[in-house]
């Protein structure tokens, strides 16, 4: 399959012709396009075959659920059932924006779509590519992030054609992505409303609307531990790992850079090829093979907008080991620790 590159500029995005991309989806095809979050992987919801596409460009395990995307509030009720007046709360404080919530599905999502779940992930995005995609096509779109299954999220069109070049129809290049990190999921199916996956929205932003919400404990697990079963079907396997081997370091950042750059001179001399995740503020005290900046320590979301990039251009280098250093779990800076956790496979080490 040849998969067409449609770009975008962002000044003129609103008279971007968006005509294609919507048929191609309308009969069924695959379109990646930019969300706020990442790039989304986008088909048809209503359509059992498109979703089963959307598992095979993957790579991804059909029991792992598609979020949907909607263009309108009021649909939330269209392919959620029994909606809690909680959800809608949220709906009304968060949407458009980067937050998924999780209600009881209606008939018109097939269980393709959710991964065989009685429940649906539903999310409005405010990017306006993706609004006007999910609006002009007239569909739901069922949209995973746009990478091969396992590998970083994608944040720039050109990761997407990296992982699913001539497996989808369209990749609509609208530039480097807002925030860079997934949405903020949180389960409202049950009484007890439950953070699935850490985001930009962050648990006490979440707490001012819905004051009895919790994290799922598998999202603060500090191991792998197997009696914490992640709610989220999707935060149980491998995930976010560049292909080199991660290791995190916790702890005072000089105690840090001393024992990275002598891991670093350890593996060189056994001739392997190491790489840094650093900061703005540490970045120039290491000496390793490559050393890439995240941004300054003091700008959490500017971390957050580089982390897949920078995980990305760990693969392309062939970094056989990759060492890192910890963040602080407030407010995004929980989420930024979740992702770094699980591309390091939870391997992270407290130095006193
Ligand atoms: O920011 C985002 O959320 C991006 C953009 C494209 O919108 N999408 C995204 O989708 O990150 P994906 O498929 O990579 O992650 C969705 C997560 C998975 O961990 C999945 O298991 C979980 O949401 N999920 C989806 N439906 C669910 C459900 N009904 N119950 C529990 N977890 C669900
Ligand atoms: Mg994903």
């Amino acid at each position: 399959m040849q998969t067409k590159l449609l770009k975008i500029d962002r000044n003129e995005q609103d008279a971007a012709d968006l005509s294609e991309a919507c048929e191609l989806l309308r009969k069924g095809e695959l379109v990646a396009f930019p969300t706020e979050t990442v790039y989304g992987l986008g088909g048809n919801a209503c359509d059992a075959t498109a979703s089963a596409r959307i598992y095979a460009a993957k790579g991804r395990p059909s029991d792992n659920p598609l979020i949907v995307h909607i263009a309108d509030k009021k649909d939330l009720s269209v392919v959620g059932c029994d909606v809690s007046d909680g959800a809608k709360a949220l709906a009304d404080k968060f949407w458009p924006g980067p937050l998924t919530i999780i209600v009881k599905k209606s008939e018109i999502i097939p269980k393709e779509t959710t991964g065989g779940l009685n429940t649906v992930a539903v999310r409005m995005p405010s990017d306006r590519i993706a609004n006007r995609l999910i609006a002009e096509s007239g569909l739901f779109i069922a949209a995973p992030s746009a990478n091969a299954s396992g590998r970083p999220s994608t944040t720039r069109a050109e990761h997407c054609m990296e992982d699913l070049n001539g497996k989808v129809s369209m990749v609509i290049d609208g530039g480097a992505v807002q925030i860079g990190l997934e949405s903020t999921i949180v389960d409202m199916s049950t009484d007890k409303p439950l953070i699935l996956r850490p985001g930009y929205i962050t648990l006490e932003m979440l707490k001012e609307i819905i004051p009895d919400i919790s994290y799922d404990p598998a999202v603060i697990a500090k191991v792998k531990n197997e009696n914490v079963v992640a709610k989220a079907p999707g935060m149980k396997y491998r995930h976010y790992a560049p292909k080199g081997e991660m290791t995190i370091y916790e702890g005072p950042v000089d105690l840090v850079i001393n024992k990275i750059n002598e891991e670093v001179a350890k593996k060189q001399a056994e001739g392997k090829k190491v790489a840094v995740l650093a900061t703005e503020e540490s970045k120039d005290f290491y000496k390793a093979d490559v050393v890439k900046s995240l941004g300054r320590r003091t700008n959490e979301a500017e971390i957050a907008a580089h982390l897949f990039d920078v995980l990305r251009s760990f693969d392309e280098v062939e970094a056989d080991y990759i060492y890192g250093e910890c963040f602080s779990v407030n407010g995004i800076g929980q989420a930024i620790m979740n992702r770094l956790m699980k591309a390091a496979g939870y391997h992270i080490i407290p130095l006193k």
